[in-house]
């Protein structure tokens, strides 16, 4: 199957679900949106109230702020997929419970970044840095990439926290400026490689990368 099918299919699942209770509360599932063979993954927490209405990631305030941060980095949102850690709004907006994310990524989230198969995933947030990262801090580790299982994670706060809390926005527009950098070095190790090497993890796993400041 095509990861455009295989895309097509996890949506249309995911809007029907009802794996947890948060199903009851919802008005749409949110199942995330962008090109199957996008090279960046952005990964929020869960849908909001204007997300949960309209069925769509990050049209909220926070979103709008997302794609000023996406063009700092030369992005445009039609670029790069943009999902969640769980598809369904928690009631008034609460943190998503372990069984929820538990549920929600095995079915969903992991399958989709399975198929897309993105050079890079930024983790907007902790509870979604946390699927990758588990125990770190993210003020300790935003913007520092990581390799996991053959990936480049990129950490980096949710947008929502600039919001909040204006000290975070240079934090943000910092970490989103070098997004180009981070791709370019993981397109060029892809390139590098030998096809037959490709689906391989790499040997310096979960390890910060050192040789970014030769690009
Ligand atoms: N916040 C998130 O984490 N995800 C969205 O889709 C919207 C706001």
């Amino acid at each position: 199957m095509s990861a455009a099918e295989t895309i097509r299919l996890i949506a249309e699942t995911t809007r029907a679900c009802r794996l947890c209770g948060l199903h009851m509360g919802r008005t749409n599932a949110v199942p995330g949106e962008g090109p199957p063979t996008a090279k960046i993954m952005l990964i929020g927490e869960g849908p909001g109230l204007h997300e949960d209405r309209q069925g769509r990631p990050f049209v909220g305030p926070s979103g709008k702020f997302l794609d000023q941060l996406l063009a700092m980095a030369g992005l445009e949102r039609h670029e790069v997929f943009i999902g969640n850690v769980i598809k369904c709004r928690p009631p008034q907006n609460r943190d998503p419970q372990p069984e929820e994310i538990q549920v929600c990524t095995e079915n969903y989230l992991f399958r989709q970044i399975e198929a897309i198969n993105p050079a890079v995933i930024v983790t907007l947030g902790r509870f979604s840095m946390g699927l990758f990262l588990p125990g770190e801090r993210i003020m300790r580790i935003h913007g520092q990439p990581r390799r996991v299982n053959g990936r480049l994670i990129v950490p980096m706060l949710h947008p929502a926290a600039a919001l909040h809390q204006p000290q975070n926005r240079p934090l943000l527009e910092a970490d989103f400026q070098r997004l180009p950098e981070f791709l370019a070095q993981v397109e060029h190790e892809r390139a590098a490689r030998p096809a037959s090497a490709r689906p391989a993890p790499e040997p310096e796993d979960d390890q910060p990368l050192q040789q970014m400041s030769l690009f």
